[in-house]
């Protein structure tokens, strides 16, 4: 149904290393571009590339990746869900919309990826679009002004486009 994957490719890795000529100091573009294919970045894939840039161990790379917000340890969906939780967002409602997105997608045990990998939802804080609060982001497309019924609507859509 959805397009995780789940078992690292090191053939593409090589690749990827192969291009910037394993050399440490294009790190983050390394790992950005192995999480745009990963949607995350996976434990073997920085354990192989730490393991295979000179210099560098899996530790450091470890590191690098927890230090930086846009790089991911977890999962996310196939639909990456933002709900700004800003201030002009919070005083307009972002929280009963949060609430609802929660409910709508039965996010299980704390974790904020669905267990079928079709969602993953985090709250951000001001996106730049305060006019519009409160905001949702789904996969880059901003919704504005949203209420739990109309961001419900919105996430029945996407399930309906993937039935
Ligand atoms: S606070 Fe949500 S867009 Fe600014």
């Amino acid at each position: 149904m959805t397009e995780l994957k789940n078992s690292v490719d090191y053939k593409q890795i090589d690749e990827i290393l192969a291009e910037y000529n394993h050399n440490k100091t294009s790190l983050i573009t390394i790992l950005q571009r192995v999480q745009s294919i990963y949607r995350y970045l996976p434990e073997e894939a920085m354990t192989y590339i730490g393991n295979n840039i000179e210099g560098l161990s899996p530790a450091t790379v470890f590191g690098v990746a927890t230090f930086y917000a846009q790089f991911s340890l977890e999962p996310k969906g196939k639909y990456e869900i933002k709900v700004c939780d800003g201030t002009a967002c919070h005083v307009r409602g972002s929280m009963p919309v949060l609430d609802a997105v929660k409910k709508k997608i039965d996010l299980k045990n704390g974790k904020m990826t669905t267990e079928n990998g079709m969602f993953s939802l985090e709250t951000v804080s001001c996106l730049g679009a305060c006019s519009l609060a409160p905001a949702v982001v789904i996969n880059g497309k901003v919704y504005p002004k949203m209420t739990p019924d109309a961001v419900i609507t919105i996430i029945d859509t996407i399930l309906k486009e993937n039935e």
